[in-house]
């Protein structure tokens, strides 16, 4: 008998592979955008993470139309959700533009072809060689996180003869329910006070070399509800209104940053966004409505600005992952008796090939790839290959039990869903295990490699003895 977990689980599996647009099933393995799944397993190797060309269009395609309702928007992905550079140039090639944090994610982005007016440049640390590499690029926006930055940002323009446009990015002081860490406007390390914001623009307007464009905030990453986006426009909006009218300026443009949630559960019936912030709570159009209705209230006539990097690209991946062992081990308490028999199944990704942002807490889909159509009816705990206790996978579908079909056997391919955003970009060597190949499934359907995995001259090759 199921019990209530393992019954929604089933019943969610069973959706996926009839009604999900990215998956179906023929001769009982699953096919992602047509393509099976155990085919990619056995011709690139696991672990290996799959992106698909189609999704991540269609994703854009979706942020683009909830905006539609504020023709001057421009998108900026944030290109430190996944920075392969194929995935920049699908990304580039669907019409939309890249934020970066570091002088290199800024240099990956240029040379996939998108040109420094498209790019714009976060982080709370910019180095001055970092800020003179995005000056003499031209960059969009740099957004201005600290007045230390914006001494240098003073100073090299003025040594380099050219125009840096920033914006100054504030902390509306807005908390949301997402993850502790991802919340970035509230007691968070980004960005200025709001009582900051006027002597800073007013400093910057006396600059030679350096134009205000207008304000940025980040609310957060993976934020479940609309009301923070709201409450925080409105906060920037009431703080632009204000210094327009103190120091005599018109705002080109309003920078509200990302944070749209993906669904990582989907059975948002049996869930609460606010208590567990995998369910998703909002989609992009809840997000677009809440930030464009504050700002109509203020200009219909500025731009709007948006960083959305985790939707992006976060439906448009899984990791393949195969069955490597399995064993059967006894929890006994401290007198020696049995509480429980655990089935172990171990597969060949552990954290540092899947770890969304290095939070061992994230939650994914997990399903036997090769026997898709059976019942996933066995309770196991699921543990990749490093030497490290902590080296499972922590939120499975009841604690940290996660559900496979009772006869799932070696080089069975296990699928995690949803794998796009923040995981490739947190890879590491730890135990000197590669970093994972990557491919792209193209529009037409075809499969190519578009990253590598580590060699052992890749992990050894900075070394010097
Ligand atoms: C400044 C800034 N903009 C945009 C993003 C992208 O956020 P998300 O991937 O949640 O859309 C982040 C992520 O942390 C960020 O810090």
């Amino acid at each position: 008998m199921f019990d209530t977990e393992m019954s929604n689980f089933n019943q969610q599996r069973e959706q996926v592979i009839n009604g999900d647009r990215r998956f179906s099933t023929v001769d009982g393995k699953l096919r992602f955008e047509n393509v099976e799944l155990d085919t990619l397993a056995k011709k690139y190797g696991t672990p290996l993470y799959v992106y698909s060309e189609q999704e991540i269009e269609r994703n854009i395609r979706e942020i683009e139309t909830a905006f539609s309702a504020h023709k001057n928007t421009k998108i900026f992905f944030a290109s430190k959700a996944c920075s392969v550079m194929s995935v920049l140039k699908t990304i580039k090639n669907a019409g939309i533009y890249a934020e970066a944090n570091s002088m290199y994610e800024v240099r990956k982005c240029l040379e996939v072809g998108f040109l420094g007016s498209q790019i714009v440049f976060n982080g709370v640390v910019k180095k001055p060689a970092d800020l003179e590499y995005a000056i003499a690029n031209d960059l969009y926006i740099i957004n201005v996180d600290s007045t230390f930055e914006l001494d240098h940002i003073d100073a090299i323009s003025r040594r380099l003869g050219k125009v840096a446009n920033v914006c100054v990015r504030v902390e509306p002081n807005v908390p949301s329910a997402t993850h502790d860490e991802l919340v970035t406007s509230y007691h968070a390390k980004s960005g200025l006070d709001l009582e900051q914001a006027e002597p800073t623009c007013r400093r910057i307007l006396d600059m030679p070399f350096v134009k205000l464009k207008g304000l940025h905030m980040h609310v957060g990453d993976q934020v479940p509800e609309a009301e923070p986006f709201a409450k925080a426009t409105r906060v920037m909006v009431d703080e632009c209104r204000n210094l327009e009218r103190s120091l005599g300026i018109k705002f080109e443009l309003i920078n509200v940053g990302g944070g749209i949630p993906t669904p990582y559960k989907y059975d948002e019936e049996n869930g609460n966004p606010l208590e567990d912030n995998m369910y998703a709570g909002i989609t992009s159009q809840d997000f677009a409505d809440a930030i464009i209705s504050e700002v109509h209230k203020w200009r219909e006539d500025i731009e709007i600005v948006i960083e959305p990097g985790r939707k992006v690209v976060g439906s448009a991946a899984v990791l393949l992952t195969e069955v490597s062992c399995e064993k059967v081990k006894t929890f006994y308490d401290l007198d020696g008796n049995v509480e429980q028999l655990v089935d172990w199944t171990f597969v060949d990704a552990g954290y540092s090939q899947l770890a969304d942002s290095q939070h061992f807490d994230w939650f994914f889909y997990v399903y036997n790839a090769s026997k898709i159509n059976e019942a996933h009816d066995k309770y196991v705990k699921l543990a990749g290959p490093l030497c490290d206790g902590g080296d499972y996978y922590h939120v499975g579908i009841k604690g940290d039990f996660f559900a496979v079909p009772k006869n799932t056997e070696i080089n069975d391919v296990m699928v995690f869903l949803d794998a796009g955003a923040y995981t490739i970009e947190s890879q590491t060597v730890y135990n000197n295990r590669p970093r994972t190949a990557v491919v792209m499934i193209d529009d037409k359907g075809d499969d190519r490699l578009i990253r590598r995995e580590d060699t052992y001259e890749d992990i050894t090759g900075q070394d010097i003895y």
